[in-house]
């Protein structure tokens, strides 16, 4: 005999039972919310796309995370890693015949062979909104107020998380002026970005082997220890591009409302290689899960995967993350929303006048959970609990004969009377 077949999803996939479902439910409903009040149209796509794709932006993390499958007939594919290299196919494909700057926003499936770890599943949901064809840096700022306005919607306080933001081009700028060439800056990102995650001795001897030297790995890490926006201008020069930048980003936020929730952190790099701009990642204020949700400008990779050069900035939001924190601060409980009818009778005799009510209530739009069986009413309210209606309607012999029924509220117990 074959073993027997696990129930458990396999490892770092998830199931998703009805309790399950109030959560996401919760956090989708609020993603999508946020998306359409900020004028970012729906879009989506395929879950597998072609491993060519999604290996020309190599060398990075997500790369190697990557669960590859060939076809039946030799296609080299994969489960998306993330949304960003199939946007910009999708956006190459119609290039000429697309209304820039477009806002396009999706909540796509994502599948990483990660170690797992705490917020880090094989798994997961990712609100993507971005916004492709302008250099602004309104873009930035609608992109994080969108980012912000989602968080408000799900119940979390502004004062329990923030977004650390800095910039790739001020670094660059940064790297260069301490002589580091420019050349060597994508390899010194992806390394910087392991801080936290392995020692800076280990960080020290990945730059040695990019071939920096001692002095340039010291000042390197020299660079890190600017706290602020002005400490950094002292080392950039008030004429730095990159600094306008993001002073230009912080004013706008100030503006928009949502200018406390931000702040400058020069230790954020982003793990993937195609950012080249203004980089953001947004943390709980404890710091006690990983990135809620991270993004940033990425003016590069339209070109890269064959489409004319065009500026473009965006941000991956996760599910897993976010319901940590929101279990976390919230409680366990998701309250859920009651409303709607549960109906019941209690015998066959009954259940042409309970269908007949059912299907009155479902014509006129509300939700009704029609008992499957004849209950006895203890049976039926004792089960009613287990319901998510906010009404129960019960119908016996005697309702029949007074044409009326008793309405009971389950949240209140209050009743009313409904005719028949
Ligand atoms: P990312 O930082 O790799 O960026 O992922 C964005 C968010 O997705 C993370 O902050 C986290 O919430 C969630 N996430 C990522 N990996 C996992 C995982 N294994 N388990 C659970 N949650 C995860 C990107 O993916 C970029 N493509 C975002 C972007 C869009 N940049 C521009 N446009």
């Amino acid at each position: 005999m074959s073993a027997p077949i696990s129930f458990e999803a396999p490892r770092g996939m998830r199931d998703f039972y009805p309790e399950d479902m109030v959560w996401r439910n919760r956090i989708f409903d609020a993603w999508r919310a946020a998306a359409e009040r900020f004028g970012f149209k729906n879009y989506d796509a395929c879950v597998v796309e072609s491993l060519e794709l999604l290996q020309r932006k190599s060398g990075e993390e997500v790369s190697e995370q990557i669960y590859a499958f060939e076809d039946k007939s030799g296609r080299k594919l994969a489960l998306r890693p993330e949304m960003t290299p199939t946007l910009a196919r999708m956006v190459a494909a119609r290039q000429s015949r697309l209304p820039f700057p477009i806002k396009w926003y999706t909540m796509a499936q994502c599948f990483r062979y990660e170690r797992m770890t705490r917020g880090r599943k094989r798994e997961h949901y990712q609100l993507n909104m971005d916004i492709i064809g302008s250099d602004e840096i309104l873009c930035e700022a609608e992109i994080l107020g969108a980012a912000v306005a989602a968080m408000r919607e799900m119940g979390l306080p502004d004062t329990a998380w923030h977004i650390h933001v800095s910039s790739r081009a001020l670094l660059g700028e940064l790297l260069a002026k301490s002589g580091i060439p420019q050349d060597q800056h994508p390899a010194v990102f992806i390394a910087l970005d392991k801080r936290g995650k392995i020692s800076d001795e280990e960080i020290a001897s990945l730059l040695r082997n990019e071939g920096l030297n001692d002095e340039a790995i010291a000042k390197t890490f020299e660079l890190l220890a600017v706290t602020s926006l002005e400490g950094a201008a002292a080392l950039a020069g008030e004429d730095s591009p990159a600094l306008a930048d993001l002073r230009k980003l912080f004013a706008m936020a100030d503006e928009m409302g949502y200018g406390e929730i931000l702040m400058f952190d020069i230790a954020v790099i982003r793990g993937l290689s195609y950012y080249t701009g203004i980089v953001f990642e947004a943390f709980d204020a404890q710091r006690k899960f990983r990135a809620i949700f991270g993004g940033g400008r990425y003016d590069s990779l339209l070109a890269l995967v064959g489409g004319q050069p065009t500026p473009a900035v965006g941000m991956g939001f996760g599910d897993v993350v976010v319901g940590e924190v929101l279990r976390d601060l919230l409680g366990e409980t998701c309250p859920i929303q009651r409303d709607g009818y549960l109906i019941g009778y209690m015998t066959d005799e009954q259940r042409p006048a309970a269908l007949k009510l059912t299907a009155k209530l479902r014509a006129e739009g509300h939700k009704v959970d029609l008992s499957l069986v004849a209950q006895k009413p203890k049976h039926f309210f004792g089960k009613s609990g287990n319901s998510s209606a906010l009404e129960a309607i019960y119908i016996g012999p005697d309702d029949l004969t007074a044409g009326a029924v008793q309405v009971k509220n389950l949240e209140t117990r209050e009743q009313r009377t409904l005719a028949l």
